[in-house]
């Protein structure tokens, strides 16, 4: 079982300047609240309670004044720092003493995932033993990420970062199950021509030893990169939509660790007391009532 998770948290943030001059990203707000909760409330619908998170250098403190420990959603967040945007494999070596001998799953701060089998699709994941396991998703733009060409038995025969030419509309999402093999590998990658060490390169590496996994977020699933200012705004529109259309929340960190059973009636007041009096306070209010 996958009991560990990593949420990468750093980068340039340079597409989305000046918003992230002196803001992380993952803390600015996809509709009513920040980037940061979607990625972790995936971990957590995995059942992954011990986290690391890693920030850029300096944005340490900006992080904890909104998750300090974890203890108040029942898991428990680490965090580390990258000193620079080096590429998403120095993920499992900046974490490297906190995976230890364990397989551990990977989730890009900037991506948003939703769907009713999700959390289905995300438990039976964490079940992998050895080897790698991705999440394709057909988009119509596949040229803005990594990408899998499949064969009939569905099956990866070939992944290629943001290709010019079109190879297959299927993306490879950023989330990410690895064995613990992937230290070890993630040290081996050499710079690519844009100066960072590449996901793809390591997935590679697990695709030529016939060990790369694909599982699918078919059509009635939704997965949204929150890379530049357009996706954030339409990825906040799509939150709105559901939460106002449904009134439930998606992404509320309180209400999964709840109905999860890592945390009581108490932990809730708690963080309606943290929260101070706003829409999420109100919606904690209504699980605990
Ligand atoms: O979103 C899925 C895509 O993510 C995949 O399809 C691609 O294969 C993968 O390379 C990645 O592409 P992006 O161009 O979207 O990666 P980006 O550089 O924008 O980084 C994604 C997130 O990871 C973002 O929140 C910043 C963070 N990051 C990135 C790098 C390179 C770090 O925290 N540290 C880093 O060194």
């Amino acid at each position: 079982m996958i009991k560990k998770g990593i949420i990468l948290a750093g980068g340039h943030g340079t597409r989305m300047s000046p918003l992230t001059k002196a803001v992380n990203k993952q803390l600015l707000p996809i509709y009513d609240k920040p980037l940061i909760y979607y990625p972790l409330s995936v971990l957590m619908l995995a059942g992954i309670k011990n986290i690391l998170i890693i920030v850029n250098k300096g944005q340490l403190e900006q992080f904890k004044k909104l998750i300090p420990s974890g203890k108040n959603l029942g898991i428990k967040i680490d965090f580390e720092e990258q000193l620079y945007p080096g590429g998403l494999p120095e993920a499992f070596i900046i974490g490297e003493k906190f995976i230890k001998k364990d397989n551990v799953a990977l989730i890009l701060g900037d991506n948003f995932f939703y769907g009713q089998s999700l959390g289905i699709k995300l438990k039976e994941s964490t079940k992998l033993k050895s080897g790698a396991k991705v999440f394709l998703h057909k988009v119509s733009k596949p040229e803005l990420y990594g990408v899998a060409k499949i064969n009939k038995n569905k099956k990866i025969i070939k992944i290629v970062e943001k290709p010019k030419k079109f190879i297959s509309d299927y993306a490879i999402t950023g989330l990410y199950f690895f064995d613990n093999k992937v230290i070890k590998l993630a040290k081996t990658l050499k710079p690519s021509k844009r100066g960072e060490i590449e996901i793809i390169d390591l997935l590679n590496k697990y695709k030529n030893e016939k060990k790369l996994k694909a599982d699918f977020i078919g059509r009635g699933g939704v997965w949204l990169d929150t890379g530049s200012i357009k996706d954030f705004y339409n990825t906040s529109t799509f939150v709105s939509t559901i939460e106002n259309r449904q009134g439930m929340k998606i992404a509320c960190l309180e209400e999964i660790a709840f109905y999860s059973k890592w945390i009581k009636g108490e932990e809730i007041q708690n963080a309606i007391k943290f929260y101070g009096k706003c829409d999420y306070s109100d919606y904690l209010k209504k699980i605990i009532n």
